[in-house]
């Protein structure tokens, strides 16, 4: 009707201001409170980045231990979400049960959700931070039949998801400091990206006034697909479908062919047309992992590399900017700790949590309306009912 801007996929509709993350695509630069992410991931830890996020300024050491003694107050859930578990069958993808329990948590705390009360509001970030890992591994541990490990306020962040996933009441599990912090680094390098689907999606939930929780539980519904979050895990199904170094040039005809929809895992983004500078921190911390786990001749490693080598000099990724996106090396490494791949998309849910609740926060710390897209309308045009 020309009475509307028409953009699908919001490819240059700016929906919102905001102060968090700041992107440039061309360049491959990503800073979150003005910080480059390569001297975040350098110098900083999850739960840093997640007081930055959601403070806009990285916290004094008073402060940071604070923040993390309020998180660790808040790593268990409520014994009555054990039950939850046991209505799912243990094939079950943990990202379906993960949607579910992330959206029950709305059922457990009536006492702070006020979303017009700062207080309320940052109450419900410090228990979605504290309380995701326990649930993530509660849906690994479920899935594998054995007992659930509750949450140690002794460990670091990621030591103590590390100890949730592989230890047991038989056996300790204490991971080596380069394991514990690459799992750090895989949290902090996907804590925030601006205005993605998911986040979008957080952002739209929030604005009609739904609670956090349910609005967080949108937003892992939004990551769960390939195109997003789910993306770590379909590039290590790729890897191993290729299988061999010599199939390589196969797959990468078939990414070519528009007559397939293949496409490679791992590669493109909508806003960097230039290196992920999150990728290249995961490049070099997968190198790091091997190494210290003594696989540096991983062959999936091997095909990735090789892969990536291959795309890069062709002219049909050179042509379209398509580069290695932050989930190209995140499979390898998690595969490495010994995270299966079906937990590949809910880590990504676990780090991103902070993001989404940070825009939700921002939303509404400001004046704010619904979010209502308009639409062309494409269908017939009023006729009557047969009679
Ligand atoms: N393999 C082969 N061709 C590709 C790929 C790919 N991975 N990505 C884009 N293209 C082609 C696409 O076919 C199109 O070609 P043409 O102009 O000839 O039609 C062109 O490049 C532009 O693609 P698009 O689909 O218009 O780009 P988009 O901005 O809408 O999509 C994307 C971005 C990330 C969905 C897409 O690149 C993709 O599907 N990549 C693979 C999945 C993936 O790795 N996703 C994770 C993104 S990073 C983590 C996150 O933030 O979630």
């Amino acid at each position: 009707s020309g009475r509307f801007t028409y953009d699908p996929g919001f490819v240059s509709t700016a929906a919102c201001e905001s102060k968090i993350t700041y992107i440039d695509g061309g360049a491959g630069v990503l800073l979150h409170g003005g910080y480059p992410i390569e001297q975040l991931a350098e110098h900083s830890d999850y739960l840093e980045v997640c007081y930055l996020l959601l403070n806009g300024e990285l916290p004094t050491p008073e402060e940071k231990d604070k923040f993390v003694n309020i998180v660790k107050n808040h790593t268990m859930v409520h014994e009555q979400m054990n039950h939850f578990f046991n209505g799912f069958r243990r094939d079950a993808h943990p990202m379906a049960i993960m949607v579910a329990c992330v959206g029950a948590l709305s059922a457990f705390y009536h006492d702070s959700l006020d979303i017009d009360n700062a207080h309320h509001r940052e109450v419900c970030a410090y228990r979605l931070v504290a309380k995701m890992p326990t649930i993530a591994a509660m849906c690994y541990k479920y899935s594998i039949g054995q007992p659930f490990q509750y949450p140690r306020n002794d460990l670091s962040y990621a030591e103590n998801f590390l100890h949730m996933m592989f230890g047991t009441p038989c056996a300790e599990y204490k991971p080596s400091p380069v394991l514990a912090k690459a799992m750090d680094k895989i949290f902090l390098l996907h804590a925030d990206h601006e205005q993605n689907a998911s986040t979008s999606t957080v952002r739209l939930a929030g604005s009609s006034g739904a609670n956090p929780f349910a609005c967080i539980a949108s937003g892992i519904a939004a990551l769960w697909g390939p195109a997003h979050g789910g993306a770590n895990e379909a590039v290590l199904t790729m890897l191993e479908e290729i299988g061999d170094e010599s199939k390589i040039e196969e797959f990468v005809a078939r990414a070519k062919d528009p007559n397939d929809s293949f496409r490679l895992m791992g590669f493109g983004h909508r806003v960097y047309r230039n290196f992920d500078p999150r990728a290249k921190v995961m490049k070099k911390t997968c190198d790091e992992v091997l190494h210290e786990l003594g696989i540096d001749d991983d062959p999936l490693l091997k095909i990735a590399k090789r892969l990536e080598q291959i795309a890069l000099e062709d002219e049909y990724f050179v042509q379209r900017k398509l580069y290695p996106n932050v989930d190209f090396y995140s499979g390898i490494i998690l595969k490495a700790i010994g995270i299966p791949t079906t937990m590949f998309t809910v880590i990504f849910a676990l780090s991103r949590t902070i993001g989404w609740i940070s825009h939700w926060n921002e939303f509404h710390s400001s004046p704010n309306k619904i979010g209502r897209p308009r639409q062309l309308y494409t269908g017939p045009s009023k006729r009557d009912y047969p009679e």
